[in-house]
């Protein structure tokens, strides 16, 4: 008999994602199944996982311990949001009407809005503003079914504001039920004053903030910008060579308007992920199919900036690469912290199924950010980071468009959302 402080009963669906990760080809096809499924957790890990009958038989809930009617509900792993620019201060509605009377997302660029707007806001931004402004939108992720996000700085773009980024986010970690990841990305575009001295900022970063944002211990990530006037493949190379050198993961934000290889580079230079891809070339589908860099697509970003072109994800998948989604949650090309919107675009407007997009956003996920033993998959000693949707089977996660359909999130083996309101201190 194994004991458990919170067991979850009789689920219609339970969905485990469970299997070999990262999930390639057909495997992606597979979301682990039970029907009527129960769930046992103890000290916020995953005790039991299986059906009705095997619980009855092994597990034992603890006198006080909490248990859920799964009954008419669909259980699956919490979604993993591995992209997010989190902190960020201000907001870019006018922008966005801007784009809607024809200007382009560069075109606004090249008029120092777009990412320099966010930065001049962020900056002025206390500690205490942009915290609240964090806890907010980590309100709204867990009330949508995000359990673990990752969240870059990158609208600070000199040393004291990073670090401000930075230390927001681990404070924004610690007060709430959702874990962040923390990346940091100070070579998200060049700083108004360095405007034309890109090299001067490189060696900021490299010689000064890399160092700091290092001895503080407060990214685990590196990302770096690849694209037409920000950074140059060869100046990508440079700087994730020495943050590399300095400990980090990295992260590529690759082939996004242009396909400048910022795809390969990430597989040569054994990147954790490459994100974006809307432009990857076919050597760079090659690429990243033959390596374990996870090719992050981000689906809002094409229908929030109404482009014509999506990342080939259909083309990516059949070869082999690891595929991830994830929301790219940023005031400029993606406003929204919703994974269900994410998979539900990945299905209508990038040809993957509903089970491939089910995975890439939990499993996968977790993946590309290097925390697939921990989460991302309902299996025995991962943590139990379980969302329960009032839907009627999982397709429907996806056909049922416009509503949220996370009833109870359960967080670490706490319930934390209930009845779709937040239940967390
Ligand atoms: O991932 N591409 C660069 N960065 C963000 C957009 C940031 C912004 O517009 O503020 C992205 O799309
Ligand atoms: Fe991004």
């Amino acid at each position: 008999m194994r004991s458990a402080d919170l067991a979850v009963t009789h689920c219609g669906q339970l969905i485990t994602c469970r299997g070999v990760i990262p999930k390639r080809k057909n495997a992606l096809q597979d979301v682990g199944l039970i029907e009527n499924g129960c769930i046992a957790s103890h000290k916020g890990r995953i005790v039991f996982i299986g059906n009705e009958k095997a619980f009855k038989e092994e597990v034992r809930l603890d006198k006080n311990g909490v248990s859920i009617d799964g009954s008419g509900l669909v259980g699956l792993p919490g979604f993993v949001d591995s992209h997010t620019h989190l902190p960020f201060a201000g907001s870019r509605e006018k922008e966005f009407v801007l784009r809607l009377e024809g200007y382009s997302y560069l075109q606004l660029a090249e008029k120092g809005l777009g990412i320099q707007t966010t930065v001049k806001a962020t900056r002025q931004a206390s500690r205490e503003e942009l915290l609240s402004l964090c806890q907010s939108r980590l309100d709204s992720m867990l009330l949508l079914g995000t359990t673990t996000t990752e969240a870059k700085s990158g609208y600070g773009l000199n040393l004291k504001d990073e670090i401000k980024q930075l230390e927001v986010l681990k404070e924004a970690g610690m007060l709430h039920p959702v874990d962040i990841v923390p990346t940091f990305m100070g070579a998200h575009d060049i700083p108004e004053e360095y405007r034309n001295r890109k090299s001067d900022y490189i060696s900021l970063l490299i010689d000064k903030i890399l160092p700091e944002v290092k001895e503080k211990q407060l990214a685990e990530f590196f990302d770096v910008f690849c694209e037409e006037g920000v950074f140059s493949p060869d100046e990508t190379r440079e700087l994730i060579r020495a943050a590399k050198a300095a400990g980090f993961k990295i992260k590529i934000h690759a082939d996004e308007f242009s396909g400048l290889g910022g795809a390969q580079l990430a597989a040569e230079e054994g990147a954790t992920s490459a994100d974006h891809l809307i432009n990857i070339t076919e050597e760079g589908i090659l690429k990243l199919a033959q390596s374990q860099t996870v090719a992050s697509l981000l689906p809002v970003v094409s229908f929030f900036l109404m482009l014509d072109k999506r990342a080939p994800a259909r083309e990516l998948i059949d070869r082999g690469a690891i595929v991830a989604l994830a929301t790219d949650f940023n005031p400029g090309s993606s406003m929204t912290e919703s994974m269900l919107l994410v998979l539900q675009l990945a299905v209508f407007t990038m040809k993957m199924s509903i089970e491939e997009a089910v995975n890439a956003s939990t499993a996968n996920a977790a993946y590309a950010l290097a925390r697939h033993d921990d989460v991302g998959s309902l299996e025995v000693g991962k943590k139990t980071d379980l969302i329960l949707c009032d839907v009627p089977n999982y397709p429907t996660l996806v056909y049922h468009l416009g509503i949220n359909p996370v009833k109870h999130v359960i967080k670490n083996g706490k319930l934390v959302v209930k009845d779709g309101k937040r239940f967390w201190e």
